[in-house]
């Protein structure tokens, strides 16, 4: 039995700001981030958008009342949660309007957790193929203003509908993992933004990709050229081509150009939108999937998930014959429709994020058109919108 994903949709705020320019105001060379970070615009999220909102509206939209009766699983993988006790995946699934007889839970392992999601997904629509599960990798990511981490920051979520027969992506039962305590970059419980050794954990990535890929090619006694294209966790572009190219010396010349022609489309959306964490490596599958013309059904992808702390797990796929039908295909155009922001502007939104404190708090949504958003805190209770309810 084929076992995946067969749905795919992905919500960020409307707002970004240019790379170029925020360059310019950090003193920095417009081509550092352009070329050497890899990132041409960056999702600003606005008080009115959180880790719970940006997971209720990426999967809205995909969801079909089909789909909802289904449902008895849902994950959401983030370490932008609301609530240290409560899981965000019991708010998104009542904005969704699940069926209650859903088992409900929020996991987390920095950039990881949504593939660890997807993995418990599909064992467990192994034992009941009838039922869906719906995964959904959502943060927000801040280092902070005038930090290096700063280019490297972006939000959003991306939703996955794991079922048998998938429409995209058949998922393999093998996969190599790695997992050791590595403080590569974390975020204590008093911090809002996250302590990071970004050099360090950018050479622990390729360590951990380096291991998990070759694990996984012997203990499966796979050749690298059977995958047409490798799909990569990119907390920023480049760092998706740097453990590319650490792979290039396994195959000839013709696979390395193709690879790495592959790559640009898996880049492509990811280089407008920025790092959202969990589900960076699921936008970089999207943007594989909606943008590049040469894959076909049949071929077989590598997807490396990687999260600090740190742990790594390299797994397949087989892309399906009609894949096309259950990606999010409207998404290149809502990208380009979004509205740019000054520095000056994404600095204020940055700072009027909800306060981690006990008072209430109203946030503006005049400006927000996604159908879920987050209007304030009462009585110690984040308030949830559902304009269409
Ligand atoms: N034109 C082209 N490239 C340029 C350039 C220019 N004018 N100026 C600098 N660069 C390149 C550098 O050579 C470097 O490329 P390299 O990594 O291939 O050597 C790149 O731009 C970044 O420059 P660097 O000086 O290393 O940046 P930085 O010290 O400001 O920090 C990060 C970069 C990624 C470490 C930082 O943004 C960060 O900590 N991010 C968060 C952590 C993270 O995402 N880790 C990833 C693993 S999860």
């Amino acid at each position: 039995m084929k076992v995946g994903i067969d749905k795919l949709h992905f919500a960020t705020s409307h707002l970004y700001v240019d790379m170029a320019e925020l360059a310019v105001a950090r003193q920095a060379e417009p081509d550092k981030y352009l070329i050497g970070i890899g990132q041409s615009k960056m999702a600003v999220i606005p008080p009115s958008q959180d880790a719970v909102t940006l997971a209720a509206n990426a999967a809205a939209p995909m969801l079909t009342a089909e789909d909802i009766a289904a449902i008895d699983l849902v994950v959401v993988g983030t370490e932008s949660g609301i609530d240290n006790s409560k899981a965000s995946a019991i708010y998104v699934a009542e904005l969704l309007g699940l069926n209650r007889r859903v088992r409900t839970i929020e996991m987390k392992e920095a950039c990881y957790a949504a593939t660890a999601g997807i993995q418990l997904a599909q064992d467990h629509i192994r034992i009941h193929p009838d039922k869906k599960a719906l995964v959904i990798g959502s943060d927000v990511a801040r280092y902070g203003l005038n930090t290096p981490g700063e280019p490297t920051q972006g939000g959003g979520a991306v939703a996955m509908l794991i079922s048998a027969d998938p429409q995209v992506l058949a998922l393999g039962t093998t996969t190599s993992l790695l997992s050791a305590d590595v403080m590569d970059f974390w975020r204590p419980l008093y911090h809002t933004e996250a302590l990071v050794d970004g050099k360090y954990s950018s050479n622990i990535y390729i360590d951990y990709f380096q291991d998990v890929f070759k694990d996984y090619l012997k203990t499966t006694h796979t050749r690298p050229e059977t995958m047409t294209a490798l799909v990569f966790h990119l907390p920023y572009t480049k760092m998706g081509l740097k453990a590319l190219r650490s792979a290039l010396p396994l195959v000839d010349d013709d696979q390395q150009k193709r690879w790495l022609a592959h790559f640009e489309h898996a880049r492509q959306l990811n280089r407008q939108v920025g790092n959202l964490y969990t589900g960076s490596l699921y936008l970089s599958l999207l943007s594989q999937l909606l943008t590049d013309p040469q894959l076909q059904p049949g071929d077989q992808l590598g997807l490396f998930s990687y999260g600090s702390g740190a742990e790594g797990e390299f797994y397949t796929g087989e892309l399906q014959p009609d894949y096309q039908l259950g990606l999010d295909a409207g998404l290149p155009q809502r990208l380009a429709r979004r509205r740019r922001v000054s520095v000056a502007e994404y600095e204020t939104l940055f700072n009027q994020q909800l306060q981690w404190q006990a008072e209430d708090q109203v946030v503006s949504v005049a400006d927000d058109p996604h159908r879920f958003v987050l209007t304030g805190q009462k009585a110690e209770q984040r308030q949830y919108l559902d304009r269409e309810a």
